[in-house]
């Protein structure tokens, strides 16, 4: 089984889970990069990038350089951004249309996820989903149990992926 768990991260929260997701499952990390990211700095973040989720305006992606659809399970995580998934994500599923897959999503938040989780499933539709887990500042809020956190998650998902053999 073929295992990537893509991902965006602003301030290093979500790369974080996910590196650690990536080495449990010894899956590939593929990062979404916008060709032009918000300033994580300061308290203007969030009025920028809440402003693009109202708006619905989703940033232009730099090349993948692994293409998810190659995959057979997909672990797709997101910082939280005004309740939802961030923009980057919403590019992410425009031009990628993931179908009959095994997927297991995820988010980090400063503690209001809101409907992320559900609006992720929600965009796919056709596929098998696995598994879903949030965080919570992971590295400003107990990194160590954070990171025990993410791997235990990943461990009860390999029984997902190859039941009997995890
Ligand atoms: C534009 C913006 C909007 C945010 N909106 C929310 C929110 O609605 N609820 C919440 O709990 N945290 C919100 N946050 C906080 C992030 O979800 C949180 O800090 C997360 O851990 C960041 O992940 P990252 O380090 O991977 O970027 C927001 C952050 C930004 C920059």
């Amino acid at each position: 089984m073929k295992i990537a768990v893509v991902y965006y991260s602003l301030e290093g929260n979500t790369k974080f889970i996910a590196g650690i997701i990536a080495d449990t499952l010894r899956g590939d990390c593929i990062e979404l990069k916008p060709v032009r990211d918000i300033n994580p700095r300061g308290f203007m973040k969030f009025v920028t990038g809440g402003g693009l989720v109202f708006r619905k305006i989703l940033p232009e992606l730099a090349a993948l350089e692994k293409q998810p659809s190659d995959y057979d399970v997909v672990v797709i995580g997101t910082p939280v951004w005004a309740f939802s998934y961030a923009p980057a994500l919403g590019a992410f599923f425009e031009k990628n249309k993931l179908t009959g897959k095994k997927i297991a999503v995820f988010c980090c938040s400063g503690g209001g996820k809101g409907r992320t989780l559900e609006c992720m499933k929600e965009k796919l539709a056709g596929n098998t989903i696995i598994g879903e887990i949030d965080f919570i500042e992971p590295l400003k809020k107990g990194k160590e149990e954070n990171a025990a956190k993410a791997k235990t998650w990943a461990e009860h998902l390999k029984e997902r992926i190859e039941p009997g053999n995890a």
